[in-house]
């Protein structure tokens, strides 16, 4: 059978429309001027086009690129993304080179970039510790988004700034306890930390800030100091999902796993095969890059007939394989259950007090959280 291997156009095409944008929107952390100009431009509709190109052209079996001295394929078939996702990390490994040198810079021994036995080991802890009822969410939340919602009043509308602000001393007091409530220099320390591992290899480290942190964090005696740079800096992408659930009216845990679908947090999700693969027929050698583009199959139109709107019901029937905003499998997000509850308990607190606009449909590809501005409406206040 012949291989899959695209074009050199083709191939261009994929790097200019699906994988140069999205390392420019930040893979660690986002930047907001690139995320204004790709909301202006739909950048994510036009990657979505390219990969549906991509499958009608060349697939159903993963399409190779031509680029030299790595072999990189992109998943078209949404079985393959289970098929995937299940068998990692053996033989689909999930701490590939290009994860390994962007994760090197704050969390050299975290879980994403660990491998064999203590992977298994690491894996397990983090599951254990991040399971929602160990953590008291609920009042926390309740708190700060009684704060927030004065604030929101006053001012009559909620910004993506005052929200993050409230957002962040949740997750702080979350994963740190009460008392780093207000250490903004904890979390702006690892942001410019994270700023730094955009840039993967370029990027030379900076052992002092890294010092820094870590010194400041150990202050607050976590049970597990490795991994809690990656659960601060997780919460950032909860609190995205959260602002741009408001946007469209979302409630309770469905309507947070809808925000992540329409706008996946994690667009790229990756593994590299550790042995040679057979797929469609077709062999790919090991230390192939496999790579999964969540927003082709989470918006799908040939395929999703709600591809464009808000569906939270879709997620009371059979999962769809590739519709994976955390991930699936043993690589899968141990996180979600606590995202979850943190999540609808912010969406429910704020709105006992405040209504928001909801976007309209069909709902747009790339939605830039940074200029999000919601008109609040007091609940219970007409409007003449
Ligand atoms: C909306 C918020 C979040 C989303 C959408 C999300 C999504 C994901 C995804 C897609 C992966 C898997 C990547 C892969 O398969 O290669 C992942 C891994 C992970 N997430 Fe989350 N995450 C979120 C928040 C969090 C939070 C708040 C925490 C911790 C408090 C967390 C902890 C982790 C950990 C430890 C892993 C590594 C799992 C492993 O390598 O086995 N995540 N997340």
């Amino acid at each position: 059978m012949t291989m899959a291997i695209s074009s050199r156009l083709d191939t261009a095409r994929v790097l200019a429309t699906v994988l140069l944008p999205t390392l420019a929107k930040g893979v660690i952390v986002r930047r907001p001027g690139v995320m204004a100009l790709a909301e202006k431009l739909q950048s994510d509709g036009t990657a979505i086009s390219t990969m549906r190109h991509l499958r009608d052209r060349y697939g159903p079996e993963p399409v190779r690129l031509r680029i030299t001295g790595r072999s990189v394929a992109m998943l078209v078939d949404p079985t393959d993304v289970g098929r995937l996702l299940t068998q990692s990390p053996e033989p689909f490994a999930l701490a590939t080179k290009e994860k390994k040198a962007a994760l090197n810079h704050f969390q050299p021994h975290g879980l994403l970039i660990s491998e064999g036995a203590d992977r298994e080991r690491l894996r397990d802890l983090n599951e254990r510790a991040l399971r929602p009822e160990k953590f008291d969410v609920e009042p926390i939340v309740r708190d700060e988004a009684d704060l927030l919602t004065r604030h929101v009043m006053s001012t009559g509308e909620l910004t993506w700034d005052s929200f993050a602000q409230a957002w962040w001393r949740i997750a702080r007091r979350i994963v740190l306890g009460d008392s780093a409530r207000g250490d903004t220099q904890l979390t702006d320390d690892l942001k410019a930390l994270r700023q730094n591992a955009n840039w993967a290899f370029l990027h030379p480290q900076q052992r002092d800030l890294r010092e820094r942190f870590e010194r400041r964090l150990a202050e607050y005696n976590p049970e597990l100091p490795d991994q809690v740079p990656h659960w601060l800096f997780a919460f950032d992408a909860a609190g995205i999902v959260t602002m741009r659930a408001l946007a469209i009216g979302a409630r309770g845990a469905h309507g947070i796993l809808e925000s992540a679908r329409l706008w996946p947090t994690t667009p790229v999700i990756l593994r590299e095969s550790t042995i040679a693969t057979r797929w469609h027929g077709t062999w790919l050698p090991e230390n192939t890059e496999f790579v999964v583009f969540t927003p082709f199959f989470h918006r799908d139109p040939d395929r999703l007939p709600f591809a464009d709107r808000y569906a939270p019901e879709i997620w009371d029937q059979a999962r769809d394989p590739a519709i994976v905003p955390f991930s699936a499998g043993p690589g899968e997000c141990p996180g979600r259950d606590l995202v979850l509850a943190t999540a609808g308990a912010m969406l429910d607190a704020l709105s006992e007090h405040l209504t928001f606009p909801k976007l309209t449909e069909p709902l747009p590809a790339t939605l830039n959280h940074f200029a999000l501005r919601l008109p609040a409406t007091a609940v219970g206040t007409r409007v003449s």
